[in-house]
């Protein structure tokens, strides 16, 4: 467990099996009211170049409960950025004010770039169409929660597979524990050929699908679904033809069996109908408020306040 103090947190590619399971069992400790005050005396930055709404505010309260402090920005126009400060002129300043640093961009490998001038564990809380590492911690957690198990389940991942960096993190970390997996997308919005590739190589199979009711037949445990992302489209005319194409309802449960979970990152636009939100199978929102116990005991690990 100590391997993780002063670790960076960029990317699911570089975490194993055993990394994953400390991160859902700290969580789980943590919920159940152990490590209490794990932050008191971190002071954590809180640097999102790109909207939120849950990783921002779900770390602000991380930190918090833990007795920790937190600062840092919400709207990059209001840092030295705006007057052309370079990003890694920012990040070696800001690392000799805090004990770790939580960073959200718009640019793939950002993240990765602040943990090569910090001298702070950076933890990426998503870096464009590529990683976000920390959505799957809770999600993780979220499914363990759950099932009780993360192994010798069967997930159907559904959307924006192409540009979705928590489909990206999440295929990764559902691979290491063996899950059957269906990719459900648009042609234009499959997963990337790497990540297909990558799981090929490690002998992981996988199907794909154009809609959840084409793997009815599978009896799937989970069915994440994701938004399709407007902000990621180079093209409008890409995106309009992509849009609203998928809704999942009531009859959508109905087709994949009660035993489904519906699962989702947040925020959704129209990919998933109101009348989901009551049903037994929806389980999204705990999956937002489990981002909570999940942050406190990834930054208690990596600042040293659990070992
Ligand atoms: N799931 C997620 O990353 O949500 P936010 O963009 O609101 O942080």
């Amino acid at each position: 467990m100590s391997s993780f103090k002063g670790r960076n947190i960029i990317s699911l590619r570089d975490m194993t099996i055993d990394d994953l399971w400390t991160i859902v069992t700290t969580a789980g400790e943590v919920k159940e009211g152990k490590h209490r005050g794990c932050l008191q005396g971190k002071t954590i930055a809180s640097l999102f170049f790109e909207p939120s709404t849950r990783t921002r505010l779900s770390f602000d309260s991380a930190v918090i409960k833990s007795g920790g402090s937190v600062f840092g920005f919400a709207d990059p126009g209001s840092s030295s950025q705006k007057k052309g400060e370079s990003f890694s002129d920012s990040i070696r300043t800001i690392t000799g004010y805090c004990d770790a640093m939580v960073i959200r961009h718009p640019v793939e490998g950002a993240a990765r770039l602040a943990s090569e001038v910090a001298t702070v564990p950076v933890i990426n809380a998503g870096d464009g169409a590529n990683q976000h590492p920390t959505q799957t911690f809770l999600d993780l957690f979220t499914i363990h929660e759950e099932f009780g198990r993360l192994k010798n389940l069967k997930i159907g991942i559904m959307g924006d597979l192409k540009y979705g960096r928590t489909v990206h993190s999440l295929t990764h970390a559902m691979a290491l524990f063996g899950a059957e997996m269906v990719f459900i997308s648009p042609p234009s919005l499959k997963m990337p050929s790497a990540i297909l590739s990558g799981l090929s190589e490690k002998g992981i199979s996988f199907h794909t699908a154009d809609t959840p009711e084409d793997a009815a037949d599978m009896n799937l445990d989970i069915l994440y679904v994701t938004r399709i992302q407007k902000e990621r489209f180079g093209d409008p005319q890409e995106y309009k033809n992509v849009a609203h194409g998928y809704r999942i309802d009531k009859n959508t449960i109905i087709a994949l069996g009660e035993q489904v979970r519906i699962m989702h990152p947040l925020p959704r636009v129209d990919e998933i109908a109101e009348e989901v939100d009551t049903t037994p199978n929806a389980i999204y929102f705990t999956q937002a408020h489990n981002g909570i116990p999940t942050r406190q005991a990834l930054l208690g690990l990596v600042t040293g306040g659990i070992s």
